[in-house]
């Protein structure tokens, strides 16, 4: 590892690794680390708001199922991760930021099927801090998508660390000037981001997103909205949409552990009048509170 690779970390930063929590800056895994060499790990990415871990259940459930659909189990029991995570996030002294936590089936030999005696899990968790302005401006303003050819495999729903066709999405929507890229299958319709969740208002106002399958990675801030929505008992339909209706829907966002951004243009075109709509500031709201009441956040 070359001196200074991560120069910009702040001083003191820490990683927990395998165990222990070292500097972020030195920290490293073995050569033979099946994750780097064949992309064989999971991982989750948390939301921190307040020095608040956000959604950290769902997000967990999702990291153990991601474990079981590739034959991992769980690096440490739930509660002692819990711990760590937190721990981390304190030792950090994370206000507003995110949380990375990677699972890999850990160092051994070169070989591609899954050992029959499986090494110790590898098990990496890192914080960044970010001032809550970076996607404070997104939040507000909304962000222009392009969209690219979906050119993932065809089990998109475990969130693995092999995230090639996703990154190369995301370079050509950066290159264009835009925030995200929307993914488009083989018909013509609208799967997901590159890293996100993909949310239209319809000509006829009803609220839509892809219904789960294997085709799309089952978000967890999704989840959070829809459960705040039926709540609210606001029209909403889990239902795919295709490109073209993105030409006549009044108002189209996307949804991550980042939060609720609206989209304003997609290709260049404006969506609706190109401002973000009034049902996506609603389920900001909804989503906010929602994970906000059940992080034990108060006042916002
Ligand atoms: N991405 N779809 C894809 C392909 C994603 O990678 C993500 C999350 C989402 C939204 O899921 P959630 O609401 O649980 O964050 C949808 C994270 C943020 C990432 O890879 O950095």
């Amino acid at each position: 590892m070359s001196k200074g690779w991560n120069d910009r970390a702040p001083a003191g930063r820490l990683a927990y690794v395998d165990g222990r929590y070292v500097a972020h800056g030195s920290a490293g895994v073995h050569i033979e680390d099946r994750a780097l060499q064949l992309g064989d790990g999971i991982y989750e990415v948390c939301g921190v708001e307040d020095a608040h871990l956000m959604d950290e259940e769902e997000h967990l459930d999702r990291l153990e199922r991601s474990l079981r659909e590739i034959e991992l189990t769980m690096p440490m029991s739930r509660t002692a991760l819990k711990l760590v995570m937190r721990e981390l996030v304190r030792r950090n002294r994370v206000r507003d930021g995110l949380l990375y936590l990677q699972v890999t089936r850990g160092a051994v030999r070169r070989d591609h099927p899954i050992p029959e005696r499986s090494p110790r899990p590898t098990l990496i968790l890192t914080t960044r801090a970010m001032s809550p302005d970076v996607f404070g401006a997104r939040r507000r303003d909304g962000v222009a998508v392009i969209t690219r050819p979906d050119e993932r495999w065809g089990r998109c729903d475990i969130k693995t660390v092999q995230l090639l066709p996703n990154l190369l999405a995301k370079t050509a929507a950066r290159r264009a000037g835009a925030y995200e890229a929307w993914l488009i299958d083989e018909d013509g319709v609208v799967t997901e981001g590159s890293s996100t969740t993909a949310w239209i208002v319809d000509a006829e106002g009803k609220l839509r997103t892809r219904a789960l399958s294997n085709a799309i990675l089952p978000g967890v801030t999704r989840r959070v909205i829809l459960e705040a929505v039926a709540a609210a008992q606001f029209p909403v339909r889990e239902e795919s949409f295709r490109l073209e209706d993105t030409a006549t829907a009044r108002e189209a966002f996307i949804s991550s552990a980042t939060g609720v951004m609206p989209v304003t243009r997609i290709d260049g075109k404006p969506v609706g009048d190109g401002r973000p709509g009034p049902v996506t500031r609603r389920i900001q709201e909804l989503y906010s509170l929602t994970s906000a009441g059940r992080a034990g956040k108060t006042g916002k």
